[in-house]
């Protein structure tokens, strides 16, 4: 049918449970909250989330699990982020669906089936807020680090065309974050010329000009070392229908990195605190 709304969102793990964010976090999680308002609207069949926290060496890995039953304590952070409960359906048909359009495609995919395996913290933590129910079908996709910023492109675009040909309407979601050289203390920004790099970057994606945010991703990951080399945000270009509006709706450091709440929709998502004077322009 439609992919009826795409994002980027962050997944700092200090924002995994809400009476424990930090203030200059806070900003975010109203507005994931805001923009969960929007998907209970719309009502999707499915969510499509690909996060940097699920780092695939070789294949495109596709989560084709019919119910993803766990509990996560993160490796990264068992501190902030233990025994955290979460049980969200599947959709199975349209995870095989996408499987079988990349390996004709000629892609490394591969699907996942497995009630044991254990979801990442950039799947869980913005879920919490956007799909707090957890009453909405998901499908996880992996970053694959052998994978370049073209074949992950491609391999987004495989899955834009099988999701816009299916009968559902879908979300898609980028779990992940713009710079990221992360350093000690949570409450360190990038630096300026790393924060330049995200400037150029969400102008161009504000103006909706998509397709030089796309050609700056190689030096851009590069030189401000853009979380997963900026693959997430290379399938996210892939989902982004011709003519959708951008809103940026919240952002904030952590550790060093940017982290920035993007949404792409038909028409923009009203988030009440949304100001176009935010950061990105300052
Ligand atoms: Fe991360």
């Amino acid at each position: 049918m439609t992919i009826e709304l795409s994002m980027l969102v962050p997944h700092v793990p200090s924002i995994c449970h809400e009476d424990q964010v930090p203030e200059f976090q806070k900003d975010m999680v109203s507005a994931m909250k805001d923009v969960s308002k929007e998907i209970y609207r719309l009502k999707p069949d499915a969510i499509v989330l690909v996060s940097c926290h699920w780092p695939s060496t070789f294949f495109h890995y596709v989560d084709c699990t019919p119910e993803h039953n766990g509990i996560l304590t993160a490796i990264e952070a068992p501190d902030l982020i233990k025994d955290v409960p979460y049980h969200y359906p599947g959709d199975p048909d349209l995870a095989d669906e996408l499987v079988k359009a990349g390996q004709d495609a000629g892609l490394q995919v591969q699907g996942v089936n497995d009630p044991y395996y254990v979801w990442d913290y950039g799947s869980v933590v913005p879920l919490r807020y956007l799909v707090p129910q957890e009453d909405i079908p998901v499908i996880n996709l992996s970053v694959t680090l052998a994978a370049s910023l073209e074949e992950t492109y491609k391999w987004g675009q495989v899955i834009a065309k099988v999701l816009r040909k299916s009968d559902k309407k879908i979300v898609f979601v980028s779990s992940g974050a713009l710079s990221h050289n992360l350093v000690r203390g949570r409450h360190n920004k990038p630096t300026v010329a790393e924060h330049a790099l995200d400037k150029q970057f969400v102008e161009f994606v504000m103006n909706k000009d998509y397709q030089a945010a796309y050609n700056m991703l190689p030096e851009y990951a590069r030189m401000a070392k853009v979380e997963s080399g900026g693959r997430h945000l290379a399938m996210l270009f892939s989902m982004v229908e011709e003519g959708s509006e951008p809103a940026y709706l919240a952002d904030g450091q952590s550790s060093g990195s940017w982290n920035a709440l993007i949404t792409f929709g038909n028409k923009q998502v009203a988030h009440k605190e949304a100001n176009v004077e935010r950061e990105y322009v300052k």
